[in-house]
Formats: C-alpha cells, sequence, structure tokens
C-alpha cells in the first residue's frame, strides 16, 4: 500500500499559507509536512521552541516554527503577525492544538477538566479569531479543526476531551455560518485511533491485547495512518473541496458507525 498522499498533483497548494497550531508533533506535524510537499508555505506553532525547531528542520522547506500557548490570544496575534511578515499573507488555519489524558469523571479535578477545555476548545476560538482579519482579505480562507469521534458515544475517562471536541465541531459549525460570506470556509476534521502518536500512546498506553482488541473493533480492521488524516486534510484545502463547509469529515475506517454485534460480518 503506498502512501495516500501520492494521488494529488505536486502543485495543489501551491501558494497557499497555512497556520497549524500543534503543528510540531503528531497528526498536525503530518498536515504540515504534506502541506509543503505540496506547496504550501507554514508555521507551526507549539508550547516548546525547539520541538517545533526540530520539527521545521525534519520537514525542510518553507516552515516557520513559533512557540506560543493557544490558551494565550496575544500569542496567537504574534503568530498570526509573524507568519504574514515572513509568508505575506495566511489563508489558512489548522486548529489542532489539543491536550488530554485519561481520567474518571468522578476524580478529574475541576482544573484538570478546565484544562483541556482551555487547550482544545478556547484554543480553537483564540486562534480563529486571530486569523480572522488575515483568512478575510486572503479571499480564500478555511478553518480546519480537527476533533475525534469521542463525543459521538459516551467515551469512559474522556468527559474532558469528549465536552471540548464537541464544542470544536460546534465551532465548525458557526464559522462556516458567520464567516461564509468573507469568503471563508470552515470545516472539522474528526480522526479515528491513529497509530503512532502521542493521543494513542495516551489513551491505549502499553501495547499488545488492548490494541489488538481496538483494532479488532474497527471495520477496516487496523489503525489509521497520520498521512491518511493529511490526505484528508490537502483534500480539504484544495479546490476540490471549494464548496465544502460547515462539516466535520469523520476518517476512521468506520469504527464510529459500527455497534458491537451478535452476528459475524
Ligand atoms: C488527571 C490530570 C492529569 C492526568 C494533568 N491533570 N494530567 N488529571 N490525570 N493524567 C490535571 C492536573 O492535576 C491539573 O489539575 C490540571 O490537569 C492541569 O495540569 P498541568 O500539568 O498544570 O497542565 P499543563 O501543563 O497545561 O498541561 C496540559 C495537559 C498535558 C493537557 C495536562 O497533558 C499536556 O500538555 N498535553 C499536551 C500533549 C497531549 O496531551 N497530547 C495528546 C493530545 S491527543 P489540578 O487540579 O491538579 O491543578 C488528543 C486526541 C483526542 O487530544 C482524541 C483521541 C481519540
Amino acid at each position: 500500500m503506498g502512501s495516500p498522499l501520492d494521488v494529488f498533483a505536486a502543485g495543489v497548494l501551491a501558494g497557499r499559507v497555512a497556520l497549524i497550531t500543534g503543528g510540531g508533533s503528531g497528526i498536525c506535524r503530518g498536515i504540515a509536512a504534506a502541506f509543503v510537499r505540496f506547496g504550501a508555505r507554514v508555521c507551526i506553532v507549539g508550547r516548546k521552541q525547539d520541538a517545533l525547531d526540530a520539527t521545521a528542520a525534519a520537514i525542510g522547506g518553507d516552515v516557520l516554527p513559533f512557540a506560543a500557548d493557544v490558551r494565550q490570544p496575544d500569542a496567537l496575534a504574534a503568530a498570526v503577525a509573524a507568519t504574514i511578515a515572513k509568508f505575506g499573507a495566511l489563508d489558512t488555519l489548522v486548529n489542532g492544538a489539543a491536550g488530554n489524558f485519561l481520567a474518571p469523571a468522578a476524580a478529574l479535578s475541576p482544573n484538570g477538566f478546565k484544562t483541556v477545555l482551555d487547550i482544545d476548545l478556547a484554543g480553537t476560538f483564540n486562534a480563529s479569531r486571530a486569523a480572522f482579519e488575515a483568512l478575510r482579505t486572503s479571499g480564500d480562507g478555511l478553518v480546519l479543526n480537527i476533533s475525534a469521534t469521542l463525543h459521538y458515544h459516551g467515551t469512559p475517562l474522556q468527559i474532558h476531551a469528549s465536552a471540548a471536541k464537541a464544542g470544536v465541531d460546534a465551532i465548525t459549525r458557526n464559522l462556516a455560518v458567520e464567516w461564509g460570506r468573507f469568503g471563508i470556509r470552515s470545516c472539522g476534521l474528526a480522526p479515528g485511533p491513529i497509530g503512532d502518536t502521542e493521543g494513542m500512546r495516551r489513551l491505549a498506553p502499553g501495547s499488545g491485547e488492548l490494541v489488538a482488541k481496538m483494532e479488532k473493533s474497527i471495520p477496516a480492521g487496523r489503525f489509521g495512518t497520520i498521512d491518511e488524516i493529511a490526505a484528508a486534510a490537502v483534500f480539504l484545502r484544495s479546490d476540490a473541496a471549494r464548496y465544502i463547509s460547515g462539516h466535520v469529515l469523520v476518517v476512521d475506517g468506520g469504527a464510529v458507525v459500527s455497534t458491537p454485534s451478535f452476528l459475524d460480518p
């Protein structure tokens, strides 16, 4: 099986400028690398400058590593300004910064709950707000929010992340309605379980039995790959998706629509 990214034409994102929160690692690092591969210039935002520098060096191409915490609106305004200073414009915002851990609702501290909402949900609003003027000016803006499928059901030990991601999906719809008239699309991308990510290391610690059970429960029979999420992001940024706004694209091998059954398909 080759990379799903191989289907795209080389210049499909030529001229695009994207700011990607959480772009220093995991899924959003993959999105950043894919955007650069297809001609975009990107600013990756995370909390640790040294980690961002290492990612930028590994990706190569036009990558601006900018340290900022999405909980701080002023830091995001500075990231947007730095992106425009370096690349001349900004037409794409990918909201991917997220924090998570496993915790039972009855034991989770109020501050633990709030911290994840501050990063995932308020961080998505903060970055969108900071980028709005640049996205509007571009005439062809996109807000791409990375959520999850946790909140489609009651997912144990995930009350904080589920509440946050449900809110992120609400932001996706709301911005589509409010900002469509400014030439800005707003889309969501909801990954299922993706292998080799910090999220999976936190949510399915260890290896072996639990991972095997999880993979068996997915109709596709396996975890997804970072490139499979990045391919969906490239599609949503491309002109092929120019009439898509306000929806969340689930990329999960069919996991969320499946349900335990006595029948063996
Ligand atoms: C219970 C915890 C906890 C844990 C932290 N807290 N970790 N509670 N179990 N394992 C509580 C703390 O006790 C504290 O509350 C509050 O949360 C804030 O903790 P801090 O460490 O001060 O916060 P901070 O330094 O800002 O770190 C944020 C973080 C951290 C979210 C807690 O884990 C982080 O920075 N994560 C970033 C990387 C990450 O999580 N990546 C995975 C994303 S995957 P008290 O009451 O003690 O003050 C993802 C995918 C979702 O999001 C979908 C998956 C399918």
